[in-house]
């Protein structure tokens, strides 16, 4: 059986939010037109319904799901979609939103996709940032919580599609 500590109460990530939104809205605040904030599923669901009620510019929405083939695979190219978005994103500023940015290979495979729809931008915010495992070389522009070391579920992050509806997050620990 897996017991469960709590690593950031309610209170706690949404302090965070707040902090987090204002570098963003701060980022974004002489932007003319909308931006699109891709939601990356599932496990950002509930990070992103919180932040982007915190952001002050216009903005769409937007989800994309990714899979990711065996963990024994070549890092890299083991990424695809399996919801695209539906907002093109030509000449738009691109927001994405994901849950965590651990060893970078999802995001980077998806930054490096958008980018070839040749939008003006594209910013990549992550509510908890691991180091310990990065395997590549990435820049994450906006980020709450940074982690080293453990596997954290709640808040919209699963385990075994478990736990999502936690509000706040905790280590899962044997
Ligand atoms: P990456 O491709 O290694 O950066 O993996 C990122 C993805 O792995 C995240 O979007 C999460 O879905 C998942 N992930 C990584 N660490 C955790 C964790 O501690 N709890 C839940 N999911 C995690
Ligand atoms: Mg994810």
């Amino acid at each position: 059986m897996s017991e469960l500590r709590e690593v950031f109460s309610r209170e706690e990530i949404q302090t965070t939010i707040s902090q987090l939104a204002a570098k963003i809205n701060h980022h974004y605040q002489d932007c003319s037109e909308p931006v699109v904030a891709v939601c990356v599923l599932k496990g950002a669901v509930v990070f992103f319904s919180d932040l982007i009620r915190n952001l002050r510019f216009d903005l769409e929405v937007d989800f994309v799901r990714l899979a990711s083939y065996g963990k024994e695979t070549f890092r890299g190219e083991k990424v695809i979609f399996s919801k695209d978005m539906e907002i093109p994103i030509a000449d738009k500023h691109v927001l994405i939103v994901e849950d965590i940015v651990d060893t970078g290979t999802t995001v980077n495979y998806l930054a490096r996709v958008l980018a070839t729809r040749r939008p003006k931008s594209v910013k990549i915010c992550t509510l908890v940032q691991k180091l310990a495992r990065r395997e590549i070389q990435l820049n994450v522009d906006f980020y709450g919580f940074e982690l080293d070391r453990g596997f954290i579920v709640g808040y919209g992050l699963d385990f075994a599609e478990q736990y999502r509806n936690l509000p706040n997050i905790c280590e899962l620990v044997e």
